[in-house]
């Protein structure tokens, strides 16, 4: 299977899983310590009140003492006061920490998302993704705020009521133990029933919210062809398919619960007849009684709670599979052992006999491709859509490598290069350009505020901008994705960003095709001044802006069948030629 698939490894792996929950929860060893200690102080109260309950039966009422009555009911507010502030500084410890680990683990997930390769993103949906990083740190968060600590607790107050009980009366205490085993062995039953359910219930609920969260993401597509029934329809299925897991798991739940409450009445009912007849015979005393029959009523919350420790624990460790899954995913493209920073552009860009695809099972999608860009000219390629054009950016900028023949920058291995300076160096211009909200300068300055403004008005004035920035003023406030701009206009300002930013080679991707011809003449003027200035590669459907280019490559099924100057490949009427009359109609 593919290591960039999101769910690369389908069954989980409670062992990595638990050394990631385990690896989360270490920095915090000290909050979790500090969190269990007033717990247990919490727990140590709530053991007092049977106690308290029989001394205010045998010496309060039974010896119509009032006196003594009040104060063991005083003593009882006061330890409930005590109770609830113990359990709230509890919670709030335990709130504080999971929170604080909660941000941690997003901020690594997302440190590491923002290093994985374009491919990645290819293959995974972004929704997918989201639901991954929402719903799968918000298991966890309930894990360490409701039952790392907690569930210690809980086996710990089973333990200390039983030896309680044991050490009051042992006869009594005894008649609980085979309802103790049984509900045990009832426990493990209900565990082996409902994981894999909880599993699978956590697995769609992921798939909805990433389908959701695609699907409106390409809601202009949706609404454009009418496939609003078709989606929502789709939705059905899924929605279906979680009701009946969540049934399905839910009902072993019921089951469980109802065993357990059952056994809570028979429990005490044993206990009422068997102590009833010591009270009756006189070896035991009422107010023992009494304290017995609450003991065996606490001693039924852990084991309600317990159920809810273990779905949260399932549930946890396969939201910690599914995290892993996304942290051990090593990016491809990673810089070689001490890699060559670049920091200046000054001879050239070669490639030579460049093999490359992107799939290991499919054919060259670039075959023996060689050809070179010197410092201050500009090359263009032409041809067909699918044809490779894209594929040269993409491995120019090592978003994706290539596999025979090499690529040079100044003479050295583009893959010996530093892929940060790469990027630094090399601009991108494409068709489609994502703009940040925030202003027009702002986003001109690639949110960098270390930039002066000066830079931005050099920017502007050489590349003949200026009407441009009149009407799109550097304080113009940018919506979502640049949604208030047109393409040519997002494509203009991703240009002058690139002249701000002072890139020394720029790649322009298909950047006035798809433009009205008033922003294409603005645009293709701008480009023209940034080849006074720069190295410029451009991929175009437009010829406008290829004519001027100082060499032409015509690209067919990821060969050079063609190269020359436009003047040159039109004489040769080839490909170029033909292309060319496509386009402008002669
Ligand atoms: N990320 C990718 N994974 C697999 N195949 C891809 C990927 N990107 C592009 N291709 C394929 O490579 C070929 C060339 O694509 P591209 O370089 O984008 O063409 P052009 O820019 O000339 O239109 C196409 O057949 C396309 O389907
Ligand atoms: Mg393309």
């Amino acid at each position: 299977m593919d290591d960039y698939d999101l769910d690369k490894k389908e069954k989980i792996d409670y062992k990595s899983s638990f050394r990631l929950i385990y690896s989360l929860l270490k920095p915090y060893k000290k909050n979790l310590y500090t969190a269990f200690f007033y717990l247990i102080l919490s727990t140590g109260t709530s053991l007092l009140i049977p106690l308290l309950a029989k001394y205010a039966i045998d010496e309060g009422i039974k010896k119509k003492n009032l006196k003594y009555l009040l104060i063991i009911m005083s003593a009882y507010l006061i330890n409930t006061l005590f109770f609830l502030l113990m359990n709230y500084l509890s919670s709030m410890k335990l709130i504080e920490t999971g929170q604080d680990l909660i941000l941690g683990l997003k901020k690594k997930l997302y440190d590491h998302l923002l290093n994985l390769d374009i491919d990645y993103y290819s293959k995974n949906p972004v929704g997918k993704i989201m639901a991954r990083i929402q719903s799968d740190t918000s298991a966890l968060y309930e894990l360490f705020t409701q039952t790392v600590v907690s569930i210690f607790k809980d086996i710990l107050l089973f333990i200390a009521i039983f030896v309680i009980m044991f050490y009051s009366n042992a006869k009594l205490a005894k008649i609980l133990l085979p309802i103790v085993i049984f509900i045990a062995i009832i426990v493990k039953i209900f565990i082996d029933k409902s994981s894999s359910i909880f599993v699978s219930v956590r697995k769609i609920i992921s798939e909805i919210s990433g389908f959701i969260s695609e699907r409106l993401n390409s809601i202009s597509t949706i609404q454009t062809f009418n496939k609003e029934k078709q989606e929502e329809e789709t939705l059905d299925k899924f929605n279906i398919k979680k009701f009946n897991a969540a049934l399905r798991g839910e009902f072993y739940s019921i089951i469980f619960f109802m065993t357990i409450i059952m056994f809570d009445p028979i429990s005490k009912a044993l206990i009422f007849a068997y102590g009833g007849s010591n009270v009756i015979a006189g070896t035991l005393s009422i107010g023992a009684l009494i304290m017995f029959i609450l003991y065996v009523g606490q001693l039924f919350e852990p084991i309600f709670m317990f159920s809810e420790h273990i779905s949260i624990i399932q549930k946890s460790f396969s939201a910690g599979h599914r995290i892993n899954n996304i942290l051990s995913t090593k990016p491809r493209i990673v810089n070689v052992e001490n890699p060559v920073y670049l920091d200046s552009f000054s001879k050239s860009i070669k490639f030579e006999n460049v093999h490359m695809k992107y799939q290991e099972d499919t054919d060259w999608i670039i075959r023996n491709l060689s050809f070179e860009i010197p410092k201050g000219k500009a090359i263009a390629v032409a041809g067909k859509t699918g044809g490779g054009k894209t594929t040269i950016t993409n491995i120019l900028l090592r978003f994706n490598d290539y596999q025979k023949g090499n690529v040079y920058i100044d003479g050295i291995e583009l893959k010996k290069t530093n892929i940060k300076s790469i990027r630094k160096l090399i601009g991108l211009v494409q068709q489609d350009i994502y703009l940040f909200p925030g202003t027009v300068a702002e986003n001109l300055k690639l949110m960098d505020k270390n930039i002066d403004d000066s830079r931005l008005d050099y920017a502007i004035k050489t590349l003949e901008l200026e009407y441009f920035y009149k009407k799109h003023p550097l304080n113009k406030k940018i919506t979502e994705k640049g949604n208030n701009l047109s393409q040519g206009e997002k494509q203009i300002i991703s240009l002058t960003r690139s002249m701000v930013l002072d890139q020394e080679i720029l790649c322009l991707d298909e950047a006035t095709s798809n433009i009205d011809p008033y922003t294409e003449r603005m645009l293709t003027r701008a480009i023209k001044n940034m080849m006074k200035h720069k190295t410029v590669f451009i991929i175009a459907h437009r010829l406008s802006t290829i004519e001027s280019a100082d060499n032409i490559i015509f690209l067919h099924n990821g060969e050079i069948a063609e190269e020359g100057t436009h003047e040159e490949l039109m004489a040769k009427k080839g490909h170029y030629f033909k292309y060319y009359s496509l386009q402008t109609g002669i």
